[in-house]
């Protein structure tokens, strides 16, 4: 299968670092024109450098109600259409038990990894899927399907993405697909605390795949259901090395 995107235009939340870039890259190499969008003007310039073909960048903070509207107004006017959303932005600006997170750090959570990726979706729909078509593509986690030691609202946010998703596509088809990709650990910034130094290798050597993401891991899986994928919806796609179906240290069976 090749994946076409010529004439296609997508809009990448925090397209400027990490798994952002490494998904507009992707879309971009298979021709399709890029909107990135990140709170840092330098950070965005640099990555369009990078990303190539025909992309641009808005600098907006997803997390402000009146953003979306202003950057996909924007997107419209520079490339004439917003086929494909890619819901990529998220924070996390608590780490610790669940049971402890005050209430700014709550909401700044859910208003940037939950609130946003529906009022974008809202917005491209309103704007222009509707009535054209399109595929949206929200970035959840492998943290939402499990309990996690300080990432707990973090993972329950991720969680709810992925119903999201589900929902989404269940009220936004036959002309719009939705689906999500749950992402395992990925050597980018955000996750640099988990990764850097012995406890990077030591990860990748409990993983099937023996190594641990890189973000054009997580590009491929979007240009995939961006580009293919076209009766799929609703679903969440693990791109994490096999993280999740790897053996546990059970106890041995007696024979
Ligand atoms: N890395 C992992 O291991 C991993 C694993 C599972 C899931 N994920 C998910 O993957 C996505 C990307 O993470 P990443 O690791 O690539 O992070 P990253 O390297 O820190 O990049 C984050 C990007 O989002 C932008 N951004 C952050 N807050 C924003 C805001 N409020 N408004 C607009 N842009 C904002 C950043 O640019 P500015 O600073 O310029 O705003 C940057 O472009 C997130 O949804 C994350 O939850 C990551």
């Amino acid at each position: 299968m090749t994946f076409d995107l010529k004439g296609k235009t997508a809009l990448v939340t925090g397209g400027s670092a990490g798994i952002g870039k490494g998904i507009a890259k992707a879309l971009a190499g298979a021709g399709a024109q890029v909107m990135i969008t990140s709170r840092k003007a330098e950070k965005c310039e640099a990555a369009i450098a990078e990303i190539g073909g025909e992309s641009d960048f808005i600098t907006s903070h997803i997390g402000i109600l009146e953003e979306a509207e202003r950057v996909v107004d924007a997107t419209l006017e520079r490339f004439g259409s917003v086929d494909i959303l890619v819901n990529n932005a998220a924070t996390n600006p608590w780490a610790g038990p669940m049971i402890d997170c005050d209430v700014p750090r709550l909401d700044k959570t859910y208003e940037v990894n939950l609130r946003a990726p529906l009022q974008w979706t809202q917005t491209a729909w309103t704007k222009w899927m509707q009535e054209n078509g399109g595929s949206i593509i929200n970035i959840a986690s492998v943290g939402g399907f499990a309990t996690s030691e300080a990432l707990g609202v973090y993972c329950m946010f991720k969680d709810a993405l992925m119903h999201m998703t589900r929902q989404l596509a269940a009220e936004m088809g036959p002309k719009v697909r939705v689906n999500c990709i749950a992402p395992g650990l990925i050597k980018t910034d955000f996750a640099k605390v988990l990764w850097d130094g012995p406890r990077g290798k030591q990860i990748a050597d409990m993983l099937p795949l023996g190594r641990l993401g890189e973000p054009e891991d997580i590009g491929e899986a979007a240009l995939y259901l961006a580009a293919g994928a076209s009766w799929m919806t609703g679903n969440t796609l693990t791109i994490d090395g096999g993280e999740l179906i790897r053996i546990t240290g059970e106890p041995p069976i007696e024979e």
